[in-house]
């Protein structure tokens, strides 16, 4: 049988844990390193509830085996502030603009948005919402995410 991943990165540090490879990604975050800002919407990688960066790059995480991720590292949302603890300008946009009505989307619109921004800091309206489509805001709060976004960038 395939080893159990005993460490992962998250959030810059090296995490100790005891899961099987098959496992999500997101259900290690959740239910053993307490990393509950990611969250479970779907599960079938759909709806961007989940989504973290792995090596800077956005991805949904109800999707990817722990078992893949030797040598990754990842980052969560609880994760994105700075080391002072200050909110990332992403987290300030979205709260300056309230770009949320619930807020279950939140944490993966401003995964998605950090992975966008990482690769390309100054995006196009155009641009932004192409990079948003794997993301779903049920409560349509689109204009105002798109709006934090593009604060943010700026
Ligand atoms: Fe992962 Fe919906 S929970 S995409």
């Amino acid at each position: 049988s395939a080893r159990r991943v005993t460490e992962l990165k998250v959030n810059g540090a090296s995490r100790a844990l005891d899961a099987d490879p098959e496992a999500t990604l997101l259900g290690v975050l959740r239910d053993q390193l307490d990393l509950t800002g990611s969250k479970y919407g779907c599960g079938e990688g759909k709806c961007g509830a989940c989504t973290v960066l792995i090596d800077g790059q956005a991805a949904h995480s109800c999707r990817i085996k722990v078992g893949t991720l030797a040598g990754r590292s990842i980052t969560t949302i609880e994760g994105l502030a700075g080391p002072s603890g200050g909110l990332h300008t992403l987290q300030q946009a979205f709260l300056d603009l309230e770009a949320f009505q619930c807020a279950y989307c939140t944490p993966g619109m401003i995964m998605a948005a950090a992975g966008l921004l990482r690769e390309k800091p100054e995006p196009a309206e155009s641009e932004i919402v192409e990079a948003m489509q794997g993301n779903v805001c049920r409560c349509g709060t689109y204009t105002r995410i798109v709006a934090a976004i593009r604060r943010a960038a700026g």
